[in-house]
């Protein structure tokens, strides 16, 4: 199987901190992944470096082929999709929709040119309704709710096709309404053969998609597991990477995670 992308004994430190620890990480092209960790575990330190924003202290990062350090970002960097609140920030609240999807084929944020190739108006109208954001193209990213901002968001970062597709956190900050959308969506795109390779991060079980194939559980930037999805998303590991005792639940393809209490348990 291909090998997208790879972090061999990765270890990222800013003054005394080390965000990350010796992190080994190897996803391969049919694969779909969430990662999942309490906050400050490293999650985003870690799509950093899997979106080529970023360089390691130590270790070696390989993407698409291609070693970091080695390679011009400028060129990896669009054949990387990336959604993340430090991008959506950028996005000037009086811009478009249908450009800021555009854009991204030519490395901007917003409209850059005055008439874009037919080729890429397709695409991006393929990607709304894709997003189900397909009536949305006029309105300014400004005037949209929490949930059409994300999906908005997404359909940017698969502007340029990517052979990787890293979101961060994608469903936070939604309703559950919202929530359920995106999910659903991203469902659909993890169970597509011909879709990227998807690294998801999230605090919460029930934002996994159905079709994420393995998981990663990240605390104080270490692995704590990795592996397929249902051998890693387990009460004792999801308990032992967040330091509290939890019950992990999986129905239908979804999970979800409360409290461990004694007397429930005891009740069943
Ligand atoms: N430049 C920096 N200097 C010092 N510490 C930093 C720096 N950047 C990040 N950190 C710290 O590194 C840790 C990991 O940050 P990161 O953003 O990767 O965590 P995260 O797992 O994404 O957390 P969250 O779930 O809250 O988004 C945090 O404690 C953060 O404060
Ligand atoms: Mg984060």
């Amino acid at each position: 199987m291909v090998t997208v992308a790879e972090l061999d004994r990765v270890s990222v430190r800013r003054g005394a901190k080390l965000l990350l620890d010796e992190v080994d990480f190897k996803v391969s092209e049919s694969e779909r992944w969430v990662v999942v960790g309490p906050n400050g575990a490293g999650k985003t330190t870690m799509l950093s470096l899997l979106a080529a924003q970023m360089h390691p202290t130590q270790g070696v990062v390989s993407l698409l082929g291609e070693y970091l350090g080695a390679v011009d970002v400028f060129e990896l960097r669009p054949r990387i999709g990336l959604a993340s609140s430090a991008m959506a920030h950028r996005i000037p609240a009086s811009e478009k929709v249908r450009d800021i999807i555009m854009s991204a084929s030519y490395g901007m944020l917003g409209r850059w040119r005055e008439s874009y190739e037919a080729m890429d108006q397709n695409r991006a109208m393929e990607l709304m309704r894709l997003m189900q954001v397909g009536e949305l193209g006029d309105r300014t990213y400004g005037t949209l709710s929490e949930g059409e901002r994300k999906r908005v968001e997404i359909a940017r970062a698969l502007m340029t096709d990517p052979e990787l597709l890293l979101l961060d956190e994608p469903s936070a900050g939604l309703d559950l309404c919202g929530r359920e959308i995106l999910v659903g969506i991203l469902g659909r795109l993890c169970a597509n053969p011909y879709a990227p390779t998807v690294v998801l991060v999230t605090h919460h079980l029930e934002e996994i998609p159905s079709g994420i194939t393995h998981a990663l559980l990240l605390t104080d930037g270490k692995v704590y597991a990795q592996g397929p999805v249902r051998e890693v998303i387990t009460s004792e590991n999801v308990s032992g990477a967040y330091g509290i005792p939890l019950e992990v639940t999986r129905t239908d393809d979804r999970w979800s995670a409360r409290a461990f209490h004694p007397a429930r348990r005891a009740q069943q």
